[in-house]
Order: structure tokens, then C-alpha cells, then sequence
């Protein structure tokens, strides 16, 4: 793609004061997906990127357990509106390994794919539609979470779109007020 052509990114500053506040944000970005969306979660070990993922899931209609795929690096869901693709590349032996594996095949659009750990593939993976990047806030309370969104193409506008209905970056969208 002529690099003129790759839309800009856009970015949104969120506090989430707990994890309800993130499974709210989870809840808004269920809204906007569609198949093919793609998503990318960042942060530490421990930052909330299953419990983003398994929030998603929950508001996608999944009842069942969501399993965390640390091990085996893919968990395939099977929703009412598209299949989700949940991949953790923590465990990725190298840069290259999910294409060895035959990953790839899952990121033709079909489905919805969630990848946390994105960074363990190097520049192999393709830029998502939205990425988050969470950090803990630990001046905040142990439960606090700094999530940057950065959203790209019409499908991360979508996102971003619904993350700014939602009301979490509004003027009461600090964390004392995440939104209800
Ligand atoms: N605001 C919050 N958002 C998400 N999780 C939170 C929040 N506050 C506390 N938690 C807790 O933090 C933990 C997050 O664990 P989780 O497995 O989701 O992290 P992770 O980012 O997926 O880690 P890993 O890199 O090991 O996969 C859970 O125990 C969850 O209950
Ligand atoms: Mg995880």
C-alpha cells in the first residue's frame, strides 16, 4: 500500500477506575465491531487485556468460559454475528512463528481478531484496527488502568466512535466518574 494511502492513526486518553469501568469499555467496543475488525491489547503482565477480552466475549453473547489462550496461543470463539479470534503471542518462540503456524489464515477478514502480546511478532502482524495500550495507574488504586485507543480506518473510527459515546472521554470521564 502506497504510504499515502495508510490512514492516520487517531488516539483517545481513557481512565478506567476499576474493572468494571473496563468491562464497560469492552461493552462500547462490542458495539462497533464488525467481521475482520482486528484489535491489538498492549501492556504488562497482569494490565487486564483477558479481562478486556473476556468482557467482549461476554457482551458478544458468549456464555461459556473464556479461556485465556497463554498456552495455546489461539482460543476460537463462535458468536451469533462473526467468530472472534482470541491469540496471546506471549509464548511466541519467534517474530515469525504464528505465520509458521498458519495463523495468518485467521486474519482474512472473516472473523473478529483479538491478539494481546502483538509486539512478540514483531513487524510481521499488520496494523490493527484498534490498538489499546493499558498501563496500571498505581497513583490511582490498584485497580486503576491508563488505556491509551488508537484507532485507524473507517472500522477504528467506528471504535473510537463508540469509545466517545460511551461517555469516557467526555468532561466527567475522569476516573472518579467513569461512565455508568
Ligand atoms: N481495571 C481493571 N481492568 C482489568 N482488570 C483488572 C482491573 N482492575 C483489576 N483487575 C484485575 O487484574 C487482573 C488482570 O489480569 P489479566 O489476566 O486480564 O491480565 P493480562 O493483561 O491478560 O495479563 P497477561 O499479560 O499475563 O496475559 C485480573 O485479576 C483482574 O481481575
Ligand atoms: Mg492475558
Amino acid at each position: 500500500m502506497p504510504a499515502e494511502a495508510i490512514p492516520d492513526p487517531e488516539s483517545l486518553s481513557l481512565k478506567l477506575a476499576d474493572e468494571a469501568a473496563t468491562a464497560r469499555l469492552a461493552q462500547a467496543i462490542a458495539g462497533a465491531l464488525r467481521a475482520g475488525t482486528t484489535i491489538h491489547l498492549s501492556g504488562d503482565l497482569g494490565s487486564g487485556k483477558t479481562a478486556f477480552t473476556r468482557a467482549l466475549l461476554r457482551f458478544l453473547g458468549h456464555t461459556g468460559r473464556a479461556k485465556s489462550p497463554t498456552f495455546s496461543l489461539l482460543e476460537p470463539y463462535n458468536l451469533s454475528s462473526f467468530d472472534l479470534y482470541h491469540f496471546d503471542f506471549y509464548r511466541l518462540s519467534s517474530e515469525r512463528a504464528w505465520l509458521d503456524a498458519g495463523f495468518d489464515e485467521y486474519l482474512d477478514g472473516r472473523g473478529v481478531v483479538v491478539i494481546e502480546w502483538p509486539e512478540m511478532a514483531g513487524d510481521t502482524l499488520p496494523a490493527p484496527d484498534l490498538l489499546l495500550r493499558i498501563r496500571c495507574d498505581p497513583t490511582a488504586g490498584a485497580d486503576a488502568r491508563l488505556v491509551e485507543a488508537v484507532g485507524r480506518g473507517p472500522r477504528g473510527r467506528e471504535c473510537l466512535n463508540a469509545i466517545r459515546a460511551a461517555g469516557f472521554c467526555g468532561p466527567d470521564s475522569g476516573l472518579a466518574a467513569a461512565p455508568r
